[in-house]
C-alpha cells in the first residue's frame, strides 16, 4: 500500500502542483484546502506524512502544526512547511511550531520528493529494539585545523548515506563552533545544544533522534550547539553513551573531531572503529600528524584501524608523498588533489561534491573513499535499490578488480 500524505493549501493551483509532485513519486495524496479541514482529514485518513502551506484563512500553516503536535495520533507525524516566505525568521517559527523541514515556494519537484522521502525514512528505516544494528564509526581527525576534517566527515557522510540509502549519522564532535550542518545547508534548530541539559540515565534513542537534522542524502546531522555554555555541558561521558546509543541503530556514525585531545574528542576516538588522520602537504601538518600518531600509539589504538588522508589544501610545493610517508613510518590511504572551485562552490551551495548532480573526479574520489570504508557485509552484498551513487561506484571497483 502506498504511503498516504496530506497536502494542504488554500490555493487549488498549488495544491494541484503539490499533489500531482507526491503521486508522481507514488504517494497516495489526500488534500484539505484550510486547517480545520486538514485536522478532520487527519482523523479520517490517518496519514503518514503532511505538507502544509502557510498563509491560509483562519488557521495559518504554524498553528495547524501546533495543533497537529497536541494530538496524539498525530503528534509524532512528519510535517513540511512549504510556504513562499523565506526569511530566517520565518523558517524559526515554522520549526518553533514543531514542523520537521521547511520549504520555500516555488519549489523544485524532485528536491520536494527527495526531502519527503528522508522525512518518511526517519520514521520507517529505522530498525525497532528487536532488530540491532552492528554500526560501523569512522572518525576523522587532524591536530592541526583548516585542512579538510570537516569537508572530509561531509562528504563520507552524504556518500554512505546514498551508498547504502540511509542509515547513517555525521556527528559534529566540534562542539564549540563546529561546521557540520552548515557545510550540508542544514538550518540549526537543533543541536547537541538541545541534549546538552539531558542526563544521560535519560539519553535514549527518540531523545537523541529529536535533535537529528534529515539531509536530503539520506544522512543525518547532530549539529554542534549554538552557544558555547551548551558545549560546556556536554562531557565525555554523554558524547560515548550517545554514540553507543546510535550504534545500534545506524550503519555508519561518521565524526567530524576538533583538532584536540579533549575529553569528548577522545570519547570520540575511543569508539571509532577506524581513524581516518588527515593531513596537508607541510611541515607544521607533518608535525601534527605525527603527534597524533604517538597519541594513538600510547592510547594503544590497534595501528590498522587508521588510515592516512593526505589532502593538498594548496595547490603546490607541498611535500612529497614519499617524504611523509617516511617521516611518518606510514604509508598514505588516500590523496586528495587540490580541488578549490569544488570546494568553494559546494560550500557556496551547502552541497557536498560527492552529490553533485554531474559526476566530477573528486567526487568519484569520495565515492570510493565511502566504499573502501563500507562494513564488509555492505560490500558483499548490492544495497536492494541501488542507488546511481552505488552503481557507479560498484562498476569502478569491478573495473580496478579485473585489471588485478
Ligand atoms: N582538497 C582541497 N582543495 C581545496 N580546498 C580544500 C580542499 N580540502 C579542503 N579545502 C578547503 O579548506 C577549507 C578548510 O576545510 P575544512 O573546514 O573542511 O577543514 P577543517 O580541518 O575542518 O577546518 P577547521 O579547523 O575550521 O575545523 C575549506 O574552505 C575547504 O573548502
Ligand atoms: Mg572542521
Amino acid at each position: 500500500m502506498a504511503t498516504r500524505i496530506l497536502a494542504v493549501d488554500d490555493d487549488p493551483v498549488n495544491l494541484k502542483l503539490v499533489q500531482a509532485t507526491l503521486k508522481q513519486a507514488g504517494y497516495d495524496v489526500f488534500t484539505a484546502s484550510n486547517g480545520p479541514e486538514a485536522l478532520n482529514r487527519a482523523d479520517e485518513v490517518l496519514p503518514e506524512l503532511i505538507v502544509s502551506d502557510v498563509e491560509m484563512p483562519g488557521m495559518n500553516g504554524y498553528e495547524l502544526t501546533r495543533q497537529l503536535r497536541q494530538k496524539t495520533s498525530t503528534a509524532q507525524l512528519p510535517i513540511m512547511i512549504l510556504t513562499s516566505h523565506d526569511t530566517v525568521q520565518e523558517k524559526i517559527k515554522g520549526f518553533e511550531a514543531g514542523a520537521d523541514d521547511y520549504m520555500t515556494k516555488p519549489f523544485e519537484p524532485t528536491e520536494l520528493q527527495a526531502r519527503i522521502r528522508v522525512l518518511l525514512r526517519r520514521v520507517t528505516a529505522l530498525p525497532g529494539e528487536s532488530q540491532k544494528i552492528k554500526g560501523k564509526t569512522i572518525a576523522v581527525f587532524s591536530l592541526r585545523g583548516g585542512i579538510g576534517t570537516s569537508t572530509i566527515a561531509a562528504n563520507l557522510a552524504t556518500g554512505l548515506a546514498q551508498m547504502w540509502g540511509g542509515g547513517v549519522g555525521l556527528i559534529d564532535l566540534v562542539l564549540t563552533s563546529g561546521q557540520s550542518a552548515l557545510m550540508l545547508n542544514l538550518p540549526l534548530r537543533k543541536t547537541w545544544g538541545d541534549l546538552s541539559r539531558a542526563p544521560v540515565g535519560e539519553m535514549d534513542a527518540a531523545l537523541i533522534e529529536q535533535v537529528f537534522l534529515p539531509h536530503a542524502s539520506g544522512a543525518f546531522v547532530l549539529a554542534s550547539p549554538n552557544r558555547p555554555e551548551q558545549a560546556e555541558l556536554i562531557t565525555g561521558e554523554k558524547v560515548s553513551h550517545v554514540l553507543t546509543v546510535l550504534k545500534e541503530r545506524y550503519h555508519y556514525l561518521v565524526l567530524d573531531l576538533p583538532h584536540d585531545f579533549s575529553a569528548t574528542t577522545l570519547a570520540g576516538l575511543d569508539n571509532a572503529d577506524e581513524i581516518l588522520l588527515v593531513l596537508a602537504p607541510e611541515v607544521a601538518s607533518l608535525h601534527a600528524a605525527t603527534c597524533a600518531l604517538d597519541v594513538f600509539d600510547t592510547l594503544k589504538y590497534p595501528r590498522n584501524i587508521i588510515r592516512l588522508v593526505l589532502n593538498w589544501t594548496f595547490e603546490r610545493r607541498g611535500l612529497a608523498r614519499k617524504e611523509i610517508e617516511d617521516a611518518l613510518q606510514r604509508m598514505i590511504d588516500v590523496v586528495i588533489p587540490f580541488a578549490p572551485d569544488a570546494f568553494v562552490h559546494a560550500i557556496n551551495r551547502g552541497a557536498p561534491p560527492i552529490l553533485e548532480t554531474q559526476p566530477t573526479a573528486l567526487g568519484a574520489l569520495f565515492e570510493d573513499l565511502a566504499y573502501f570504508l563500507s562494513k564488509p557485509d555492505h560490500q558483499k552484498q548490492p544495497p536492494a535499490k541501488p542507488s546511481a551513487l552505488y552503481q557507479r561506484t560498484a562498476a569502478r571497483v569491478a573495473q580496478r578488480q579485473a585489471k588485478k
